[in-house]
């Protein structure tokens, strides 16, 4: 270990946070104004902003503009954007309301290309409507509104669980860097990466977490070190051209990010930046493990080359955080939002359902085998 020095949160701030992060959930539905309630991301660390959107347009920006982000909260989003489009859905035969509800569905799921969750929620929630389409519109909205509490309540243990497997790959004491938010803020709770953060933090483990700052959008400075020192973590922002320095130190002992799409090979699209953190990871010998629910894993893309990559705005690169503009004007500016990583940089990706190891396809193969099984064991019980 080197003799690197870190700045910390101090002890007003960490309190002042721990009272403001954890009394707002990042997306919730209010079912007495039929609103999506959630906290402005974009606002943040600086400002609580809660915002109660109705309107389908309102969500759609919301999601496009960041101020819900994070492939499962992404997917929170749309189930429960979806469901109040289908309220406002005056037709009472079946298919005017299915074909008003496909074109709702369309327009929501265009909001982000990359993070397969979005698509998956869409899907789910259509599927319900397809399930009950003998029933009365009313109760198909019903249905609707169960599912989309569903899906958000899934996720809740689904990052629990994967926080338990992650958590057995490390050590108290440990170093471990993450790169964008895979947070709470990206989840209901917990978040992927950070689930064996927090059910290590609970534990006493007393983990060093190193959070990149992730240019452009700075999720990593602005969400990640605000939820994590919030709970009392120990956390040191980091800009994303240090890791790979910081990693030569030996001061970093597993990597854990997020995934906003897995390709069937292992591939996987992240936050841009996240390759750079997995090759600099490779070269030092450090474990690099990807969190994903199973809802991430898109087995009908066979490799990382068959992912959407989502192109940004030029200003979030040179404008967006400076009082004056940091590239000349007109300048072109290469904004993709996000990377593919190879698969064989990774060590191994974690699921709710366990962790997958080389070679992914098989291992998938066998991870959705179990959730089958669980699925089906569900339904018998009812
Ligand atoms: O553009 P963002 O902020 O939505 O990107 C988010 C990420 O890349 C996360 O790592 C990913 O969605 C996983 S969140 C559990």
């Amino acid at each position: 270990m080197s003799d690197y020095k870190q700045s910390s949160i101090n002890n007003d701030t960490k309190s002042m946070l721990k009272a403001t992060i954890l009394d707002y959930d990042t997306v919730t539905l209010d079912d007495k104004s039929h609103a999506m309630v959630i906290i402005d991301q974009t606002q943040l660390p600086n400002k609580i902003e809660i915002l109660s959107l109705t309107k389908q347009t309102e969500i759609w920006d919301a999601i496009y503009l960041l101020k819900v982000r994070g492939a499962p909260a992404i997917g929170v989003a749309a189930a429960i954007g979806i469901y109040l489009a289908a309220r406002e859905i005056t037709a009472t035969d079946y298919d005017t309301f299915y074909e008003k509800f496909r074109k709702a569905s369309d327009y929501l799921n265009s909001s982000r290309p990359t993070a397969v969750n979005l698509s998956w929620a869409l899907k789910r929630m259509e599927q319900v409507v397809i399930a009950n389409r003998d029933q009365p519109v009313k109760d198909i909205v019903a249905a609707l509104h169960d599912e989309a509490l569903a899906i958000r309540e899934e996720d809740i243990k689904v990052c629990h669980a994967i926080g338990t497997y992650g958590l057995s790959l490390v050590n108290p004491g440990d170093g471990l860097l993450t790169h964008c938010n895979a947070g709470q803020l990206a989840t209901i709770r917990y978040g992927t990466a950070t689930a064996p953060m927090y059910l290590g933090h609970e534990q006493g483990y007393n983990f060093k977490i190193y959070c990149d700052e992730t240019r452009p959008l700075l999720q990593g400075a602005r969400l990640t070190s605000f939820e994590l020192s919030s709970a009392g973590m120990d956390v040191t922002v980091l800009c994303d051209n240090m890791s790979a320095s910081l990693m030569r130190t030996g001061a970093i002992n597993a990597v854990f990010v997020g995934c906003d799409r897995v390709a069937a090979n292992g591939d996987t699209a992240n936050k841009i930046g996240t390759s750079m953190a997995a090759l600099a990871a490779k070269r030092y010998g450090i474990p690099f493990y990807v969190c994903a629910p199973t809802s991430t894993i898109d087995m009908s893309i066979e490799t990382g080359a068959g992912i959407v990559i989502e192109q940004r705005k030029p200003e979030e690169v040179t404008s967006m955080w400076y009082e004056k503009p940091m590239a000349p004007k007109g300048v072109k500016v290469y904004n993709t939002a996000f990377d593919v990583t190879d698969a064989d940089l990774i060590t191994g990706i974690i699921t709710e359902y366990g962790i997958a190891y080389p070679p992914y396809d098989k291992a998938f193969k066998e991870i959705f085998m179990k959730k089958q099984i669980h699925d089906t064991v569900i339904e018998i019980l009812g």
